[in-house]
């Protein structure tokens, strides 16, 4: 805050307690004009009067005592400009406060998770619980309270991954993001007319029909253009983010119009880094969490008590799926 604010706040603010209390003074001995108390002030309704009365004595001890309140808490607290309060109290401290208290109960717990290995932790199922609550607060926006994504948010849950699924490529997906780029190609493979011919490909990759002379067509401008990234076989790059053609897990859809609009427009999609949002122990978490949504404990850490597997949950899904 300028000085120049501070002082108008300062002042602004010490006026009006100076005039809160001059109002009482004021009025302590009747009306100004004259009228004494008990006097009439001349209304006179239907032969009802009204009179002068003072403030009753319970009013005037509140009022007065929320000037005292004022004033106190102005001396203690920060309030008047630029001042910082007797108590030196500030919300930021308050927070930072707050924050070691959560660090001196939980900060070992973190600690301890923070040392093990992601596979380890899918026994732990407070582990699990602090991550999902991670997600809940920072994912679930994008990628869906129940971690299955969208068009153009990848599902968490499916073990297909564009970046790959181990856990150290999960935490280094989390903590600096990625960003997948396919620049439009249709020019490349011909235009309009082309694309035909390479939608029925991509579609045929994944085991969809289609006109078997439009395929092979397709294929050889596949092997010319899109081999690149998406591999000769179709399976993908994890390097760059290029999904696997061949597995009818799709992020854009894969109906014939949703992938002729990739080729027309390209497809970007971006995951955020949350290096700078979440403290190095979640990201080690929440990655823990994801990890367990596509993989169950090992045997071992099973006999220990870990999550059962979501293997059921899973056959449901791709019946909605398969029913869409
Ligand atoms: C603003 C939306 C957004 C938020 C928030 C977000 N993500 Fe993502 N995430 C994406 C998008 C979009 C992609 C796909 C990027 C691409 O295709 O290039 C992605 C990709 C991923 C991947 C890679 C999946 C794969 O198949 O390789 C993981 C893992 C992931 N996110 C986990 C998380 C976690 C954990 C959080 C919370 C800490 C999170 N995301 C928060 C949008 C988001
Ligand atoms: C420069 C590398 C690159 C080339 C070349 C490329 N792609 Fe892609 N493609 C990508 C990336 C990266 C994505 C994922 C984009 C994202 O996640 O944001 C993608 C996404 C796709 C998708 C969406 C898949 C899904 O799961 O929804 C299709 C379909 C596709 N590409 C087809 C093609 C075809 C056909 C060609 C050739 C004409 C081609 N791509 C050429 C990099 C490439």
């Amino acid at each position: 805050m300028t000085s120049g604010w501070s002082l108008y706040i300062t002042l602004f603010t010490l006026a009006f307690m100076i005039g809160a209390c001059w109002l009482v003074w004021w009025q302590r001995k009747g009306s100004p004009g004259g009228v004494g108390f008990g006097e009439s002030m001349g209304h006179d309704f239907d032969g009802i009067q009204e009179l002068n009365n003072p403030l009753p004595r319970w009013w005037l001890g509140t009022f007065l005592g929320s000037i005292l309140f004022a004033a106190a808490y102005l001396v203690l607290y920060p309030g008047l400009g630029a001042y910082q309060g007797l108590l030196g109290w500030s919300s930021r401290g308050q927070y930072d406060g707050e924050m070691k208290d959560v660090e001196a109960k939980y900060g070992p717990l973190y600690d301890r998770y923070a040392g093990m290995a992601i596979p380890a932790l899918l026994a732990e199922e407070q582990a699990l619980r602090i991550g999902e609550r991670v997600f809940a607060n920072n994912c679930a926006r994008c990628h869906g309270a129940d971690a299955r994504g969208g068009v153009g948010f990848p599902d968490l849950t499916d073990d297909d991954w564009l970046f790959g699924g181990e856990p150290d490529v999960i935490k280094a997906t989390i903590a600096a993001g990625r960003i997948g780029v396919m620049p439009p190609f249709a020019p490349a493979i011909g235009g309009e007319a082309g694309i035909p011919a390479v939608v029925a490909y991509v579609r045929s990759l994944s085991g969809q029909s289609g006109d078997a002379q439009l395929i092979e067509q397709g294929k050889a401008k596949f092997q010319a253009v899109c081999f690149a990234c998406h591999g000769v076989d179709g399976k993908g790059n994890k390097v760059l983010g290029a999904p696997n053609l061949t597995d009818d897990i799709w992020l854009f859809g894969g109906k014939p119009d949703d992938i002729a609009f990739g080729l027309r427009n390209g497809r970007t999609a971006q995951m955020p880094a949350h290096a700078d949002l979440l403290d190095a122990r979640k990201v080690h978490l929440v990655a823990a969490y994801v990890y367990s949504l596509s993989h169950a404990p090992t045997e071992e850490a099973g006999r220990a008590g870990g999550k059962p597997p979501r293997a059921e949950a899973d056959d449901e899904h791709e019946k909605d799926r398969d029913s869409q």
